[in-house]
């Protein structure tokens, strides 16, 4: 699960992402990344742990850290929040199968459309439960693809 910083909506990704695994039972391991470096080591935003918090999901021991290219061997799937995610994830693949990988997260929920969680950091609550909403969606699609090979 990637987006810019990673202390906003991948936690959240990886929170509820992780919450499925054991609710679907599912061989798989879930990490979340930022693009980008300015929040390495740092605790994911109050209120994205805030908006885990209202649904059973706690994210306040996750850190921040940056997509690396070690993730293309370590991950099979990478769920990007937004097409600038993609954008940047995408400059780092070494090849078509490392590009292969790479999905925006609601194209799982809503195929084809191209739609991204919007970056809730300088909005409000609402921006952060808007996006917990999106994706809960998407997570749950995600694990009964998995479930259903
Ligand atoms: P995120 O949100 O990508 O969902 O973690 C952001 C967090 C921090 C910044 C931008 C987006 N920032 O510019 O510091």
């Amino acid at each position: 699960m990637v987006c810019l910083g990673n202390i906003c909506r991948s936690p959240l990704a990886e929170g509820i992402m992780r919450k499925n695994i054991e609710e679907y039972n599912l061989d798989a391991m879930v990490d979340s990344a930022g693009t980008a470096h300015f929040h390495i080591g740092q605790s994911p935003d109050p209120r994205s742990v805030e908006s885990g918090a209202r649904h059973n999901i706690d994210i306040s021991g996750l850190r921040g850290r940056q997509f690396g290219v070690a993730d293309f061997d370590n991950f099979d799937l990478i769920y990007v929040m937004d097409k600038s995610n993609y954008r940047n994830v995408l400059e780092l693949a070494r090849g078509e199968d490392d590009k292969a990988k790479v999905e925006l997260l609601l194209n799982v929920s809503n195929p084809d459309q191209f739609l991204e969680v919007p970056d809730p950091y300088y909005g409000g609550e609402q921006g952060f439960e808007n996006v917990y909403q999106m994706i809960n969606e998407a997570c749950a699609k995600v694990a009964k693809n998995i479930k259903n090979g």
